[in-house]
């Protein structure tokens, strides 16, 4: 696998393939990579002809309050794992060469609505980083198709509403989660947590679990479904755990929106405080 961090080298690199009539696969990711990252990976393979992979700790994404420089960088363990899972091009900006202007004076990329809730709440700012370095990797990069993982749910309907509403013809493909087999899922974030606090983990998935099966049987039963009431169940056992519940909440699927009885494709979103870490994960509910 090439790596390259200048953007002249990783232009020519795409130059060449699209002379050669050959497809992009495009897996942006900030390091510090696992079994989860891999997987977006495997999936690129099986949609275009070559997969780019990008490194890039994006300081827009991070709020005045989050640790940036304490971020895990693992440059050549990731490397080792994106050359094992025969990635064509590794790209490794700094941010510099993202953003020369420094990023007071950088343009940006507001997504609405889908971009106001749950995380973009709770991180103010979040979602228009995470917007705007997207975009900016796609003009480099050029890909037919991006992937994406749903542990990061919301991110994946900030993408995929960019690139519709601003006209991208990159087709966003959503990678199922990756989990330990307690059900927690893999994050980079899980290298925070001691050993009581990993073993605590997984209530936040199991909590969504019980109220997923709480609107299904409620649905079965034709039952007007309290979603408030339900999530506000599913909070106290995380919190009772020990963990503390950011927000969890039911939503329409697409939208993001707090579901109605007539939603019959639904996703639980959910944030908790596992000690030093932030948590967060999802689950589909499809009704009917
Ligand atoms: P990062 O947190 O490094 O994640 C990179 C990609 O890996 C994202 O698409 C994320 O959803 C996916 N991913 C993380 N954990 C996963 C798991 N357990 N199973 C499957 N996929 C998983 O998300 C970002 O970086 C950044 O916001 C980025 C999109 C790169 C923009 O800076």
């Amino acid at each position: 696998m090439k790596t390259v961090s200048e953007i002249s080298e990783l232009r020519a690199q795409v130059k060449i393939w699209h002379q050669q009539g050959l497809t992009i696969a495009f897996v942006p990711t900030m390091g510090n990579l696992h079994s989860g990252h891999v997987s977006l990976v495997d999936e690129a393979h099986k949609h275009a002809d070559k997969v780019i992979a990008s490194i890039f700790v994006n300081p827009m994404q991070f709020g005045a309050n989050e640790d940036i420089d304490n971020y895990p960088r693992t440059m050549l363990n990731d490397q080792q794992q994106l050359t094992k899972a025969g990635t064509d091009l590794l790209f490794t900006p700094t941010p510099d060469m993202i953003y020369p202007k420094g990023l007071d004076k950088q343009s940006f990329v507001e997504v609405p609505n889908v971009s106001d809730g749950y995380c973009g709440e709770s991180r103010p700012g979040h979602f228009r980083g995470v917007a705007t370095v997207v975009c900016k990797l796609f003009n480099l990069v050029q890909p037919d198709v991006a992937c994406f993982g749903l542990k990061d749910y919301q991110q994946v309907q900030v993408i995929q509403t960019m690139v519709e509403d601003l006209s991208m013809p990159i087709v966003i493909i959503p990678v199922e989660t990756r989990r330990e087999e307690s059900g927690l899922a893999l994050s980079s974030r899980n290298g925070y947590l001691t050993a009581e606090e990993k073993a605590k983990a997984p209530v936040l998935q199991t909590s969504l679990q019980w109220l997923a099966g709480q609107i299904t049987q409620g649905f079965t039963q034709q039952e007007r479904i309290d979603f408030i009431g339900l999530a506000k169940k599913a909070a106290n056992t995380i919190n009772e755990t020990g963990l503390k519940t950011d927000y969890l909440h039911v939503c329409h699927a697409q939208t993001l929106q707090p579901a109605n009885e007539d939603d019959t494709h639904l996703v639980i979103l959910g944030a908790a405080y596992c000690g030093k870490a932030r948590l967060i994960d999802n689950l589909q509910v499809i009704l009917g």
